[in-house]
């Protein structure tokens, strides 16, 4: 069994659609929810499906935590025997202390065809950059933000009649989709790197 930690700041989405898929699984479970947000939805979702929480808010630094919080977090996340840490919607920059103790273990969701459009409102960027087909990635975290190792790609093609609110939830559609396949097959991966 590979145990993961689900990060997210916000509405949970990717979360809900997470648990949802690996509800009776046999290889995967999701051992906690870590937030820096205590009132996110996330938290919510996590409380109805009976999966620990763990906040740590950062009031120092808007965009990472500060060095301590990271390693707290690691220290919560080995207790917890934690393989694979799983971003949905987390809000922070990972850094040194967390890339560190899991390496290749962190994983991403972007919404769109990276490497366009990094960074913030993704969406809202390619919509406003007029762009006829965008989507949604998955990939490895490493240093640099919305970067490391592409695991897997939708793409979502963006209508003539298509406003933002429309895109936006046929992205959403694509990420809760994919995300847990590529969830599945790392957890495969991972468990076979552990020899059993
Ligand atoms: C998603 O669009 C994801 O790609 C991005 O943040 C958003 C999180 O949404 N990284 P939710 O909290 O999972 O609903």
């Amino acid at each position: 069994m590979i145990n993961i930690a689900v990060f997210a700041s916000g509405r949970g989405s990717n979360f809900e659609a997470i648990i949802k898929y690996f509800k009776n699984s046999k290889s995967v479970n999701i051992a906690c929810l870590v937030c820096d947000q205590k009132n996110a939805y996330a938290i919510e979702i996590a409380k109805k499906n009976n999966i620990e929480t763990k906040i740590i808010e950062c009031l120092k630094y808007k965009t990472k935590l500060e060095i301590v919080q990271e390693q707290q977090i690691v220290d919560y996340l080995i207790q917890n025997n934690v393989d694979l840490i799983v971003l949905a919607g987390y809000m922070r920059i990972i850094k040194e202390i967390l890339l560190k103790s899991f390496i290749n273990r962190i994983v991403n969701i972007h919404p769109s065809i990276l490497p366009s459009f990094k960074g913030l409102d993704a969406v809202k960027q390619a919509f406003d950059y007029g762009v006829k087909v965008t989507g949604v990635t998955v990939h490895l975290v490493d240093e640099q933000i919305d970067h490391g190792k592409i695991l897997d790609q939708r793409h979502v093609y963006v209508d003539n009649n298509e406003t933002f609110e429309t895109l936006l939830k046929k992205v959403h559609k694509e990420e809760q989709e994919i995300y847990p396949m590529v969830i599945e097959k790392l957890a495969e991966d991972i468990q076979k790197q552990k020899g059993n």
